[in-house]
């Protein structure tokens, strides 16, 4: 467990960066691509003014040819900031098996600044806790996950397809066990697959009078978009919650232990949103840069204030329209 300090009184800040995906072709000098990301990544520091910087995954694609290239430029990226930084595998980090995926986390972890554990092999790559202590008092723990990359799942007719990852029971119980260590203490947990229930929470939360793909994230704000009870949300739905085809339970488990008051991923790219729902903050982080797919208007990072008062999120968005053109 690594553990960083908070100053009484002050936010500790954490920055989140999601889906970032540029290949080594894309971090060649002069590139789009790069520029956007260096460019988002920039600005979201400066506004944000961290104290830890977290990925919630689809950091590259690891398959792709010179991948350990590539997580050595993103690694360099965030090391010249000279905080402490932190991430979890999503899906495209791990599509090329644990040995791969293991060498490109060395590469990340060659870094000074880089926090991360492989953790215990059998619950995936990269279960880890990073503590927020103030005057030796531990106040926050963020839970870092691996939801790794597709599990078989077999149809109503019997046939067997691939469906997004999810928590596995082991990675239930051991976060049930860190969480009990720490003494219960308020915490988020930070992975890259949504629950199933990110359905569930919007299909609650949205008012379904109207379109959610015609709502910008400013309207968002606005709360007539939202159900009774669920007036506190705010964010877009562009696409489909990639979770794990069925809802096999997973927050309910997390949610039973007590201590996690927010869920934050990525995955999607154009859907922003968070919802309140049975008692659990569930967010998608901003995509920074437009690595893969992005919306332009969904460009930037996802600010967590660690208030003396809990977690707080805030989306901070990049223009990077100059670099588009
Ligand atoms: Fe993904």
């Amino acid at each position: 467990m690594f553990t960083l300090k908070k100053t009484p009184g002050r936010d500790f800040v954490v920055l989140n960066l999601t889906d970032t995906h540029l290949t080594d072709e894309e971090w060649a000098n002069g590139h789009k691509n790069r520029l956007i990301l260096e460019r988002t990544v920039d600005e979201l520091v400066r506004k944000g003014s961290p104290e830890l910087i977290t990925v919630s995954g689809d950091i590259s694609f690891a398959d792709h040819p010179n991948a350990e290239r590539a997580y050595e430029k993103f690694a360099s990226l965030l090391e010249s900031y000279r905080i402490p930084w932190a991430f979890v595998w999503g899906n495209h980090d791990n599509q090329a098996g644990a040995e791969v995926a293991g060498r490109h986390a060395d590469i990340m972890l060659s870094h000074e600044h880089c926090l991360f554990e492989k953790g215990d092999p059998a619950l995936g790559m990269g279960n880890y806790v990073i503590g927020v202590e103030e005057e030796g008092r531990l106040v926050y723990a963020l839970y870092m996950m691996d939801s790794h990359d597709r599990f078989d799942f077999t149809d109503s007719d019997g046939s067997v397809r691939k469906g997004w990852g999810h928590l596995l029971p082991p990675q239930l119980d051991w976060l049930r066990g860190e969480s009990e260590r720490l003494g219960g203490v308020r915490s988020a947990l930070i992975m890259h697959i949504p629950f199933y229930t990110y359905r569930d929470a919007f299909e609650a939360a949205w008012n379904h009078d109207f379109d959610p793909m015609k709502v910008s994230p400013a309207e968002s704000l606005d709360p007539k978009y939202w159900n009774e009870g669920y007036r506190d949300s705010r964010g877009v739905k562009y696409e489909g919650v990639g979770s794990y085809p069925v809802d096999l339970g997973e927050f309910d488990a997390v949610n039973g232990i007590g201590s996690v008051e927010i869920t934050l991923v990525g995955h999607e790219h154009i859907n922003d949103y968070e919802i309140s729902y049975r008692g659990m903050r569930l967010a998608y982080s901003l995509k920074t840069g437009a690595g893969c797919y992005w919306n332009q208007a969904l460009n930037g990072g996802t600010l967590l204030r660690i208030t003396d008062d809990g977690g707080k999120l805030e989306n901070i968005f990049v223009n990077v329209d100059d670099i588009v053109g």
